[in-house]
Order: C-alpha cells, then structure tokens, then sequence
C-alpha cells in the first residue's frame, strides 16, 4: 500500500514517517514540504538514515494519483484549503486529515471554536470520525476519515466507556496537561523552550477546540462537560484526570475494562498510568483510581502517538483491509 504524507516536516508528519518507514504492507511514496522540498527525508530527518532517504517535494507536485492513501498532516484552516483539491481530481484516494477541519458535520461549531468560517462545508458530511475504539466499523468503511485531536482523544477514551454503559450524567470536568510538541514545530511565547521548561499553566479554560469534536462524538442529553487544558514542562505526552459522574470505584473499574477488555492498544490499570510507559508508542493506558464510593479516571497517551499519528495509523491499516495494529505493535520505554 502507497501512502504520501502532507506536512511532513511538521511533528505529526515527522511521526507519520517514523511509523511509516516500518510499516510492514505500506511503502512512503511522497511527503510534502514547502521550505525542505528537494532535500532528502533524511536530511531533515536523520533518525531515518537508510530508511527514507528520497526527496520532499513541493505539495503541489506530491504523487496523488499513485497513491492509495493520504494523510494531511497540515494546520488546521489549511487542510480545508487542500483536500477539496484532492477530493475532486483524485476521487479513489483515501484521505486521513490530522487536523481539525473535517472531525463534524456542523459548520457554525467549526466557526465558533476555529474563529474560521469554514470554506468546505459541503465536504463536511463525507469524513468519519476517526476515533477507533467507538467507531471502528464505520472507519473500515470510509474513503474520508478526521482522525481525533490529541486532548479530544484522551476525554473521548475517559468519556466513551461510560457512555456506552449508559452512566454519563450531569456536569462532568477534567483537567489534562500537555508536552510541548502538542502545538507544533513553530515557537511561540508560550511554547519556546527558557519559557516553558520551568513552567506550568492554563489555556483555553473551558473553551478549548476539542470540545467541538468530543460533545459531537459522545452525543446523547443531560451531560456536560468542563474542561481545563495545562502546557507542562515536557516535550510529548497528555496525561488526563476525568471526574465521571459519582460512582462506586468496583463499578466504575468494570465498565472500563468492559469497555477495553478487547482493545489491542488501550491498558486499563488500577492507580495512576505513567506517560514515561506510553511515550513513543502508539498505546493509551487508563488507570482507575480513588475511594471505595468515588471512582475518577487517568488517561495517559503520547500526542504524538494515540493521540495523533498512530491513531491515524490505525485507521489506515481498517481503511485499507489490514490487521488494525499491522506496524503498531511496539513497547514503550521504561526509562
Ligand atoms: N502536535 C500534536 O500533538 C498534534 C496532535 C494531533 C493532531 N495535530 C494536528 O495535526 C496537524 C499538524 O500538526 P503539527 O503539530 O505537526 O504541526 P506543525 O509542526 O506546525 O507542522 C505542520 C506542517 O505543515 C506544513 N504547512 C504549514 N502551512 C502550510 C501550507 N499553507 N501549505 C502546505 N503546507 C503547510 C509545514 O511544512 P513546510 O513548512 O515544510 O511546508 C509544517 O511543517 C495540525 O492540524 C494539528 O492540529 C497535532
């Protein structure tokens, strides 16, 4: 299977490669850069010395037509301006668009939460969600798919089992913290490393985008949720604390494991997950913890792993007929 990737020099992109370049049925063949076009991947790139060491090339030269799968792994308001293109002259290629653009049908939510008025909302109805473990067959079934954001994907994997138990009721609030890598490779005030090494703080209180996505994806009436997102000093990794509506800990431990018991890539663990376990791995790890009579909800991912480009990975590997996990099958560290 051929897949190219957009935005290659980003982080997403630059993990979609690192994924990529050993994925056992699919083969890199392009990834696109506007300043980098024509040096090697692994120029740019040097831990994929000898694994892709052909050329970036401009997006407006990329390979569609030789492609079976695409991934769009451009900032969100961009990927819109692109993948109308695509859609049009290359009508059999699979589109996965990392960002934000395509992840609901509701044009006016993409304005509020974006600050962008949408420039593709006839395109809108045609992506399927991306979130895996709630909406498998449905990905396996898709041409268009919007893979989950980073923070989206650890409140959906707090937030799903307990819809699908019929337990999500009233306000619900959560709090996660976030490495630096989560806003991308340009630095900014908040992002640049002597301002951010020694710091920790709060963004977007209860108005962060991913709210847009989650709401949608969960649905249903008489919930709601609140949610705080923190930059913390490290570079990769959210780690999540949910509090779910008030319930026994037994309980709330069994419609998780109910939920998960099958998943190849989502541990449920008693006590605290650790980011030191999930980091560079396309894993999520949940842990249950609290009082006897109030249970709460951990969940560690790598951003740049569940969170982003091995999810969109998984999604690959169900659009194109693969076993869900094919080159994903890899421990974390433990250091
Ligand atoms: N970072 C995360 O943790 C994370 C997690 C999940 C999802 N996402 C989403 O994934 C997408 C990529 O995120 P990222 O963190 O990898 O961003 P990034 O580091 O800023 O990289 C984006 C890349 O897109 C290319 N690009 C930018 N503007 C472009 C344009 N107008 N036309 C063509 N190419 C353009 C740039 O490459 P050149 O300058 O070389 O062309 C850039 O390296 C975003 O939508 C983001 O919201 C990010």
């Amino acid at each position: 299977m051929r897949a190219g990737v957009f935005g290659a020099t980003g982080y997403i992109g630059g993990e979609l490669l690192r994924y990529l370049a050993v994925h056992p049925a699919a083969e890199v063949c392009f990834a696109t850069s506007r300043g980098d076009a024509g040096q090697a991947i692994s120029k740019v790139y040097p831990n994929l010395r000898g694994l892709l060491d052909a050329p970036f090339v401009p997006p407006d030269r990329a390979g569609l037509a030789s492609s079976d799968v695409v991934f769009c792994a451009l900032p969100h308001n961009i990927s819109q301006e692109w993948i109308p293109r695509w859609v049009r002259e290359h009508p059999d290629v699979r589109i996965i668009d990392m960002g934000g653009d395509f992840r609901t049908p509701d044009p006016a939510g993409y304005a509020e939460y974006y600050g962008h008025e949408h420039t593709a909302p006839d395109l809108l109805p045609s992506f399927v969600f991306g979130f895996v473990e709630g909406n498998r067959e449905r990905i396996r079934a898709a041409r268009y798919v919007a893979n989950p954001g980073c923070f989206a994907t650890s409140l959906l994997l707090a937030l799903w089992p307990l819809r699908r138990a019929g337990v999500l009721a009233g306000p619900v609030q959560a709090a996660a913290v976030t490495g630096s890598s989560g806003s991308g490779n340009k630095p900014s005030g908040t992002t640049h490393h002597p301002e951010r090494f020694m710091n920790y703080r709060a963004y977007k209180a209860l108005s962060h985008q991913h709210l847009l996505e989650v709401k949608h994806f969960i649905g249903g009436e008489g919930w709601d949720l609140e949610f705080v997102p923190h930059s913390g000093p490290f570079a990769r990794g959210i780690f999540l604390t949910l509090f779910p509506p008030r319930m026994a800990l037994a309980k709330l431990a069994r419609v998780f494991r109910e939920a998960y018991g099958g998943e190849p890539l989502v541990d449920v663990v008693d006590g605290t997950p650790e980011l030191r376990l999930v980091a560079g791995t396309p894993r999520a790890t949940i842990g249950i913890a609290g009082r006897a009579d109030r249970g709460i909800v951990f969940v560690a991912i790598d951003n740049l792993g569940k969170g982003g480009p091995t999810q969109g990975i998984q999604n690959m590997n169900l659009m194109l007929g693969l076993e869900e996990t094919c080159g994903l099958r890899i421990p974390g560290g433990f250091v």
